[in-house]
């Protein structure tokens, strides 16, 4: 989600790291800082805002370098996860002598017992961050071994990292570690660059060294040592890249929204990491702030949001209804200030939003609160204007978002909002063995993600196949309703394909009267309840010569002997489907746009921010 660059070797430090945070800078960028060992000192510079506002505070600065001498820093571009977008939040963190100097990617899920831990050992901390945790603690290890207090600190680490450190009793020394988090070690002719994405080190080296989770590297000019966690030796190959620079923004894919579409196994592992309690067959949302006793006051929900946000709403709709017992409407933010919603004091009003911006989504929070109602925010962006004015919610962990055709931020909103109305469910009467099965459901949903990933080429050439249709509609029931929503949303938003989603009970109200051969309906035939009704409305779209693509449990025949082309979805509950059903069609939309070479990335007339009514 953040980024990280660090340097050893004789170029200019200053530039070869604020270079290498550009080159990061659409990977996170509420704040950035750069730590540079000089001297036996350790200089931090940090600012909110942009690499570009850090590269002015820096330029105030002289940092003489002479030919030929070594320098070495660190550096980081932030995505907050943990505190909000503020200088003292940024990284690098030091420890409170100045010893070390660190830089992470990732979530330290034990950060408040090791913080306590440290605090009772009269450690200061200056942030609200979890990454502040792991070089006071570094420091409480340290006898004079580096390695080994980087080491034993991370032994104490439970989480997520991509770290760097520098140290000034080793003036020489990057050391870098990687769990759950990419670091890439760039390997030049007397320097070493390392990195959390190899956009970062593409314009010093082309030999790169991919860590493995568990490994730490040991970083010189002139060599890179890398040992796993118990500081046994380890080989790891060197690699050539040979992409350019711009692919390599984009992780070697041709656009950002192929990247996040299957960036979307890790997004909903980041978005669920730490929030299951398997004990209580409950989730653990610390965000949402409320108490067991006010949740299960709650008498109706209200969820406002805008476009896939909306659509990620209805989805909710379903389980506020099916596992809290809640009477839930989902209203367009937009319209929602000049209607007269009813608002109880126990109404609670859920806001969601991917950018936390949307400004008929701000005016339904606004709204909500005049009216007194329980606010809260399901936000993808920490620190953004409606994650702050609710103040309570939870965020997605989706990582940035650069396309603007929303993919991951849609499944990791379902995913939050199972997980919420698994929450107040269980604060009511959703049974602990229940809650447990749907636990047990979340942590096989990235797999099962990834199952429909391993499909792109065959959702390929179903999408060639379609790619010159001018309409189409796409049906859905039940907990598949609204992805039929969001599937149309995607095809129209990237392809410019003229598509509408209904209800499949709906078609028949009206827009049958449109269907016939050059007309495709994509049926959302999953075996899950609704499937029978699904059957007959197939039919239906057949005896009006409509080709019928479907989504369809894998091993389906009768499914797939009554259609066109099937696009095959590994086999889970209701409450699961909506997610690898919706990453097919994302693949789908993606691929006919492709075809029809459209502008994928910025379709035309959007932006991915709406701050206007
Ligand atoms: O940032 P938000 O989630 O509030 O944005 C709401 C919509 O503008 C957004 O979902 C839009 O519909 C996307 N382009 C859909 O892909």
């Amino acid at each position: 989600m953040c980024g990280i660059v660090g340097y050893v070797g004789k170029r200019p430090i200053v530039n070869t790291l604020l270079n290498g945070l550009k080159r990061l800078e659409y990977r996170g960028y509420d704040s950035a800082g750069i730590a540079i060992l000089k001297e036996s000192q350790i200089k931090v510079i940090k600012r909110t805002g942009k690499v570009d506002a850090l590269r002015e505070a820096v330029d105030k600065v002289s940092f003489s370098q002479n030919e030929n001498e070594l320098s070495i820093g660190i550096a980081h571009t932030r995505w907050a996860t943990h505190g909000a977008p503020t200088e003292k939040n940024a990284h690098p963190h030091l420890d409170e002598k100045g010893n070390f100097a660190l830089v992470h990617n990732g979530i330290i899920e034990n950060y408040a017992s090791l913080k306590e831990h440290l605090i009772g050992k009269g450690h200061k901390f200056v942030s609200e961050t979890d990454t502040e945790v792991i070089v006071h603690l570094i420091s409480e290890l340290y006898e004079g071994d580096f390695l080994k207090a980087v080491a034993a600190s991370l032994k104490q680490l439970s989480g997520t990292y991509g770290i760097a450190v520098i140290s000034k009793a080793h003036p020489d020394t990057i050391i870098a570690a990687r769990k759950g988090s990419p670091i890439i070690i760039g390997v030049g002719n007397d320097e070493m660059i390392v990195a959390s994405d190899v956009s970062a080190l593409i314009s010093y080296t082309r030999k790169v060294i991919y860590l493995d989770d568990g490994d730490i590297a040991v970083l010189r000019a002139e060599e890179v040592d890398i040992r796993n966690i118990d500081i046994i030796p380890v080989t790891r190959e060197l690699a050539h890249i040979d992409w350019d620079a711009n692919a390599a923004e984009k992780g070697g894919y041709e656009h950002f929204m192929i990247k996040e579409i299957f960036e979307q196994p890790e997004a909903i592992t980041n978005g669920t990491r730490g929030r299951l309690n398997f004990e209580d067959g409950s989730s653990v949302l610390s965000g949402l702030g409320y108490s067991s006793r006010e949740l299960a006051s709650i008498s109706n929900v209200i969820i406002a949001a805008c476009g896939t946000s909306y659509n990620a709403g209805l989805v909710g709709e379903y389980y506020f209804e099916d596992i809290a017992d809640l009477p839930t409407e989902v209203a367009q933010a937009a319209e929602f200030r000049y209607r007269n919603p009813i608002i109880r004091p126990d109404t609670l009003v859920l806001a969601i939003s991917q950018s936390g911006e949307t400004a008929d989504t701000l005016a339904a929070v606004r709204e909500g609160k005049n009216k007194g109602a329980v606010v809260a925010g399901i936000c993808n962006i920490v620190g953004s204007t409606i994650a702050r004015e609710t103040g309570v919610g939870v965020y997605l962990h989706a990582g940035p978002e650069i396309g603007v055709a929303s993919t991951k931020a849609f499944t990791c909103q379902v995913i939050v909002l199972l997980m919420m109305a698994l929450k107040l469910g269980r604060a009511k009467r959703f049974s602990r063995q229940r809650g447990i099965e749907i636990i047990e459901e979340i942590i096989k949903t990235p797999d099962i993600v990834r199952e429909v990933l391993k499909r792109a080429k065959d959702i390929q050439k179903i999408a060639k196949k379609y790619a010159k249709a001018e309409n189409a509609f796409y049906i859905g029931r039940g907990y598949l309703y609204p992805v039929a929503l969001e599937g149309a949303l995607k095809l129209k938003e990237i392809s410019y394909i003229h598509a509408e989603g209904y209800h499949a009970a709906e078609l028949k109200h009206g827009p049958i009267a449109l269907l016939e051969e050059r007309v495709p309906v994509i049926a959302l035939a999953n075996d899950i309840p609704g499937k029978d009704k699904m059957i007959s409305n197939i039919q239906e779209c057949k005896a009006r010569k409509s080709p019928i693509i479907a989504t369809a449990t894998e091993g389906d025949t009768e499914i797939a002997s009554m259609v066109n082309d099937v696009i095959w979805i590994p086999k889970c509950s209701q409450f699961i489907a909506p997610i690898p059903t919706v990453v097919a069609l994302q693949l789908f939309s993606y691929y006919v746009a492709k075809e029809r070479g459209c502008s994928i990335d910025q379709p035309r007339n959007l932006a991915k921010s709406v701050t206007v009514e």
